[in-house]
Order: structure tokens, then sequence, then C-alpha cells
């Protein structure tokens, strides 16, 4: 009952302020600056998302790549194909975990070295899966690499940056577990935080569904 009633609100609230763009399908919205920042810190040639959907997140992506002349990669189960026409990106229409298995060989054809500077994971937010795709997609990552996942606050109600409350996805911890479980820590993702370990930052912001980073550190020699 309370959890219809406080989506009835916050539909109403949606509604009433006419910020119908601030819905499910732009929860990104407030952390492509993150993701425009993160990206362009590892100075990447080669970047990798998976789920791209409108391509919200794709174009801040390409941007990146742009920028560094980098070779840009998305994958998604349905045909995003018309996202974008920037000739070093390549939209791949397949499921995510699959492709991984192919993806040094679809590199070593494309004479592009297979290892990820940046990887972007906004997929189905499944706790099994997110699992399945850090073990098929970690093991191409770079040494000095960062990673992004989205959606790893997800709450019948979230709130953006500006304050603004908006009805969400029913709470499902899936993506922060796995990554919980991967690191063997804990987060709470109601909190903005910052943990290090195992020679990784981990930087987690609760606000717009939540948004996780990971940056690798390289070992000293
Ligand atoms: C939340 S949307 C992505 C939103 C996108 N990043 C944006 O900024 O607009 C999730 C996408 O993941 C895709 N997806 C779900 N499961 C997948 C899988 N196993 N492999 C590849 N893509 C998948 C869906 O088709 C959907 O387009």
């Amino acid at each position: 009952m309370r959890y219809f009633l406080s989506r009835l609100w916050c539909s109403t609230l949606n509604v009433l302020n006419g910020h119908e763009r601030f819905n499910k399908q732009n929860d990104i919205v407030d952390h492509l600056p993150t993701l425009s920042f993160e990206c362009n810190a590892v100075a990447p040639k080669l970047i990798v998302e998976l789920g791209t959907r409108g391509g919200v997140s794709t174009q801040t992506l390409i941007s990146c790549a742009k920028s560094h002349h980098a070779a840009m990669v998305s994958v998604d189960i349905d045909d995003c194909s018309q996202v974008s026409d920037y000739p070093n990106w390549t939209f791949v229409h397949s499921d995510d975990i699959p492709f991984a298995k192919q993806f040094p060989e679809w590199c070593r054809l494309r004479s592009l070295e297979p290892q990820i500077d940046f990887l972007f994971i906004d997929t189905s937010h499944l706790y099994e899966h997110t699992v399945a795709e850090i073990a098929a997609w970690f093991p191409h990552l770079s040494p000095r690499c960062r990673v992004a996942f989205h959606d790893t606050n997800l709450s019948n109600i979230y709130r953006m940056r500006n304050g603004r409350r908006v009805a969400g996805q029913p709470n499902a911890r899936g993506v922060i577990r796995a990554i919980e479980e991967y690191f063997h820590i804990h987060i709470n993702e109601h909190r903005a935080a910052i943990l290090y370990k195992d020679g990784w930052r981990i930087s987690h912001d609760p606000l717009c569904s939540g948004m996780t980073v990971l940056e690798r550190f390289p070992s000293a020699p």
C-alpha cells in the first residue's frame, strides 16, 4: 500500500511539475558529467558500453572517444545501431555475455588492442547478470582502467541532484550486490562513499538511481 501511494505521489508530482523528461527513461542524465570526467581521465583508446537503448550515455561517451581519437563499442540485445554515425563507433547487436567471449577475436579482426580503458555497464541490473558481466568483461580491462555501473541504488523513489523525487524501480540490490561480492566489501548504497580496496578506488554516488565508478591503479613495479 505504501509503495503504491509513494508511486502515485511521485507520478502526480512529475505531471504537475511538467518534468516528464526526468522519468525513468532519463535517470542517467545527472551522471553524464561524471561519466564524461571519468572516461576522459583515462585518456581512453578503447571504450566499451554495455546497454545503449536511446543512446543518452552513448552520446556522452562518443564525445570522449572523439576527444581522444578512441574506438568505441556499444553492445545491446536490441538494435540501437541508429544512435550515432561516428565512424569510430561500432554497435554490436548481441547479448553482452556471449559477445565478451568473442571480444578478443572481434578486436583482432579490426586491428584493435582488446584492452578496455573505460567500461560502462548499464543493462539488466539483475544480480546474476551483473555477476556474469563482471566475470566476462573484467579480464578484458587494461591495467589502468575505469569502470562505471549505473543503477547501483534502485528504489521506488529516486532523488535527482536538484532534490526532485521521481518514481523509480522497485528496490533491487542486483548491481551493487554484485560489486560488493566482487570486492568483499559492503556499500550503503543510499550514501555517497569512496573506498579503496585491492588497488581499486570505488566511488559511489547514490543520486539518480546510483552510479558506482571503479578506478584501477596499476600495481607498483
Ligand atoms: C537502462 S537501458 C540503457 C540506457 C542507456 N545506457 C542510456 O543512457 O540511454 C538498458 C539496456 O540494456 C539492454 N540489455 C539488457 N540486457 C542485456 C544483455 N544481456 N546484453 C546486452 N544488452 C542488454 C537493454 O536492451 C536496454 O537497451
